[in-house]
This record gives structure tokens, C-alpha cells and sequence, in this order.
């Protein structure tokens, strides 16, 4: 007798983004879930996703969670805030728990009163952040950062190029502000130039707060593996993985015709 599925706390835990910036909340969620098993997909053939039209995100976030579970995973989380902020509803008809990244951070700022928040053209426009912190009472500022992603995908973050942008973003942002939401996986890694430029303003990133929400909700086991899928150039991945200090073994190439 074949052994059947495997039970839903068993299940692999289904993570994405458009490339490597949810690897910020799946080194997250591996140390607040060491024994579960977690599937990545990098979207690295479509990066960015925070330039592109709403509708056109709605569904590669809609291909993605359809693949990873085909593969077997039995919940999602979307470390992508752009995906987060426009396509969560169409995820939660697909009958398994789905985590966003934006619920996570705006409570993580629940102690200021003025809170500013960067993330994609499509993140900010959707206004997902600003009317979450304004209606729990907080003065907010937000500005679209595009070009840190690229930033981050080059691996620049820490070349003169970064501040050079980084100094542009934060011109106009107010002095009496008391934190900043980094409302894009891929900027904790510019974390240290940022704390750099504005010493003082409390850096808020969604990753360990989405990690605890997960854990908070989905115990289980496995074997602490996890298996990465990209539908770009998988070495490229797996050696900018690695200068980010996360240890890609095997990873692999998705077409996008099997999404
Ligand atoms: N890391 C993603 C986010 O949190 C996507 C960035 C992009 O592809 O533009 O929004």
C-alpha cells in the first residue's frame, strides 16, 4: 500500500517572491520553524514585479501558489509585499493558509506615531500600508524606492552606487519621523546603509514578525529542508544567494510554461 499524502502539518511550507528578497523571511521562518519543510520560488526571470501592472502580478502570484502546490505545499506565504499588496484575495480561495507580509509589519510599528514606509511603485500605489497605519491613528509618509531591487538583485548593496540612491530617497523624508517600514523583502539588505544614513529611525522589516505569525499559527515537522525553484538562471541565483549569506545547495530551473 502506497503511504498517501502526507498529513497538512507535514505538508511543506510554500514561500515566494520575485527573486531574492523573500529569502530575508525564509531565513526567518527557518529559524522560527527549524523542523518544517519549505519550498522557495524566485521569480527571477520576471523581476521586478513592483514595476509591473497590478493584474499582471495578480497572476503570476496566482501561477506560482498553483505550482508550489502541485508540488506539495500546504500553505503559502507571499514574501513579496508588491504581490501582498495586490493579489491576497485571489490566493485565499485556494483553500490552504496564505501569510502576507504587510499585516506583520504594520503591527510591528504599532508603538510610533509617525511612521514612514518605502517599498515598489506598485506596493505604495496600492496604498496597502498607508491606509492600514492611518487608520490605526499614525501620521504616515511613504515614497516609492524602485531602484533599490535592482540594487539588491546586483548585488550592490553595499557599493557607492546604493548610497547614492539611498541619500536621493531619503531626502524628503520628514526628521521627526520615528520609524521607517521596509515594505520590500529585498531591503533588508540594505538595512546597514540606511541605519548609517539616518541613525535613530527604527529600521521595521517584515521578516521575523511574518515568521512568528506563521509559527504562531502552523506548528508540524519535517526534515528542515528546503527546496529552491527559480524560473531565471539558477546558478546566478544560488551565487547571490550565497554573498547574501544563504547556502543554496540545489536549485531548480522552472519554465515558465510549467507554471
Ligand atoms: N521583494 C518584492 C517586494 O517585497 C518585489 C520587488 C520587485 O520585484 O519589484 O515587493
Amino acid at each position: 500500500m502506497s503511504p498517501g499524502p502526507p498529513a497538512p502539518h507535514e505538508q511543506p511550507i510554500g514561500v515566494f517572491d520575485s527573486g531574492v528578497g523573500g529569502l530575508t523571511v525564509l531565513e526567518a521562518l527557518r529559524r522560527a520553524l527549524p523542523e518544517r519543510d519549505f519550498l522557495y520560488f524566485g521569480d527571477t526571470a520576471r523581476v521586478p514585479y513592483g514595476s509591473k501592472p497590478p493584474e499582471l502580478v495578480r497572476r503570476f502570484a496566482w501561477e506560482i501558489s498553483g505550482f508550489l502546490l502541485r508540488q506539495g505545499a500546504g500553505a503559502l506565504v507571499v514574501a513579496c509585499n508588491t504581490a501582498s499588496s495586490v493579489a491576497l484575495a485571489d490566493l485565499h480561495r485556494l483553500g490552504v493558509p496564505v501569510f502576507d507580509v504587510i499585516e506583520p509589519a504594520v503591527a510591528a510599528a504599532a508603538p510610533y506615531e509617525h511612521v514612514g514606509v518605502i517599498g515598489t511603485r506598485a506596493t505604495i500605489a496600492s496604498g496597502a500600508y498607508q491606509r492600514r497605519l492611518r487608520d490605526s491613528g499614525k501620521r504616515v509618509w511613504s515614497r516609492p524606492t524602485p531602484l533599490f531591487v535592482p540594487i539588491v538583485e546586483e548585488g550592490l548593496w553595499g557599493d557607492e552606487v546604493a548610497e547614492l540612491v539611498a541619500r536621493h530617497y531619503l531626502e524628503g523624508a520628514p526628521a521627526d519621523l520615528e520609524a521607517l517600514i521596509l515594505g520590500c523583502t529585498h531591503y533588508p539588505y540594505l538595512k546597514p546603509l540606511l541605519a548609517r544614513l539616518r541613525p535613530g529611525l527604527e529600521l521595521i522589516d517584515s521578516a521575523t514578525p511574518t515568521a512568528a505569525a506563521v509559527a504562531g499559527a502552523l506548528s508540524g515537522h519535517g526534515g528542515g529542508r528546503t527546496t529552491y525553484f527559480v524560473s531565471g538562471d539558477p546558478e546566478a541565483f544560488a551565487a547571490l544567494a550565497g554573498r547574501l549569506g544563504v547556502n543554496v545547495n540545489e536549485v531548480r530551473k522552472v519554465e515558465l510554461g510549467e507554471l
